[in-house]
């Protein structure tokens, strides 16, 4: 098979990409080789024996880089700034498949999420684009979840809230939540014991507590567990944040809408304590007037992980929250109903396990289109 260079794979996302690459016998297919920018010379994984004992190449080492056809990459942003330049600079012609965001916006870069934008990707792979670049986390759950009206043409807007886990900033942050909530519970942990203690003293000690200074928040910079932070990545001067403006570069991206066939999409990334599911709100207008039970067969028709959860109270709790979503690839997508506003808005919920559609999953399917 090809040969293929892995970096980055030791990390949480690289982690999920090979787990599901060893639960769809990806290795099978290819020639792998595992890189490093920490243990030159240890010890490649072979996953019990799945694959070949092999040694640890340099990750930095161009020479070494440019003999597989094509990288795949979880090793995050910094790392491809530094490498792909170079790498392309030395006349490497190979296929870079990147799971960061550094790449994302070059105009000869797609962003991946084949269930999607297949057409895109088979028109770039033909036309000779190199670098295939997974997109940002919130835009792939929801263009899994609500692609079919997307592809349809049948958006005109759409804002969207997000709710997003700890996952997104990587795996220092859900420590960060699991070890603040800890903290915020042993502050009260005699009071949780007695039935009868009052709610406000206990909601007294937990506020000193949050606002005290004590709690680790390296990651996230104030405390996260038992409050949210409306803000995601960075300030871009605009009033907008990095996540924000994401929304709708790269959903009109991945769908290949230019000029006055974009949509627009806005709306504002909120981090909660969610472990690694991230979660969005949205309004949207259609183009048409369409009953809820059409809306809700081109949701679910337009790929198999899409799954429309009916907008019931118990079908909601059960199916449409980071506890249900999370491990699993399917999209869950509820709340739909029309709204207030008039016949063409329409609300909507999702949910998306941040780590495999928002990450892993879209790379680990072009890696198999690329060798195919
Ligand atoms: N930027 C996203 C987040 C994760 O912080 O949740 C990656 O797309």
């Amino acid at each position: 098979g090809d040969s293929v260079g892995f970096v980055g794979w030791r990390g949480m996302v690289g982690s999920v990409l090979m787990k599901r690459m060893l639960e769809e016998n990806d290795f099978n297919d290819i020639s792998p080789v595992f890189f490093t920018t920490s243990n030159v010379g240890g010890e490649a994984p072979t996953f019990d024996g799945t694959l070949e004992p092999s040694t640890l190449k340099d990750a930095y080492d161009l020479n070494e880089l440019r003999q597989h056809k094509i990288i795949v990459t979880a090793q995050g942003g910094d790392y491809t700034k530094e490498v792909h330049p170079k790498l392309r600079e030395s006349g490497w012609e190979g296929l870079w498949i990147d799971a960061a965001s550094a790449l994302r916006m070059n105009d000869d870069a797609i962003i991946v999420l084949d269930p999607i934008n297949r057409d895109v990707i088979d028109r770039g792979l033909e036309s000779g684009v190199k670098d295939f670049i997974g997109g940002n986390c919130t835009v792939s759950c929801l263009l899994m979840g609500l692609g079919g009206l997307f592809k349809q043409g049948l958006v005109e807007w759409t804002t969207s809230m997000t709710y997003q886990a700890a996952s997104g900033g990587g795996a220092r942050h859900m420590r960060e939540v699991l070890g603040q909530f800890r903290d915020l519970g042993n502050e009260v942990s005699a009071e949780l014991n007695d039935p009868a203690a009052a709610i406000l003293e206990i909601d007294r000690k937990v506020l000193a507590k949050q606002r005290s200074g004590e709690l680790d928040t390296a990651q996230f910079g104030v405390p996260l567990s038992g409050s949210l932070i409306p803000w995601i990545d960075s300030d871009l001067g605009n009033g907008q944040s990095r996540e924000e403006w994401k929304s709708d570069a790269e959903t009109n991206k991945i769908l290949g809408l230019e000029g006055d066939n974009r949509v627009i999409m806005d709306g504002l990334c909120v981090r909660i304590a969610a472990m690694r599911s991230h979660s969005q709100a949205l309004t949207m207008k259609l183009t048409e007037d369409l009953p809820v039970a059409e809306i809700e067969r081109i949701i679910a028709e337009d790929n198999q992980w899409a799954q429309v959860v009916p907008n019931t109270k118990d079908a909601t709790m059960l199916g449409l929250t980071p506890v249900a979503a999370s491990g699993s690839l399917n999209i869950p997508v509820g709340r739909i109903r029309k709204l207030a506003m008039g016949p063409q808005y329409i609300s909507a919920f999702t949910v998306g396990d941040q780590l495999l559609w928002g990450a892993a999953e879209p790379v680990r399917r072009m890696l198999k289109i690329a060798v195919g």
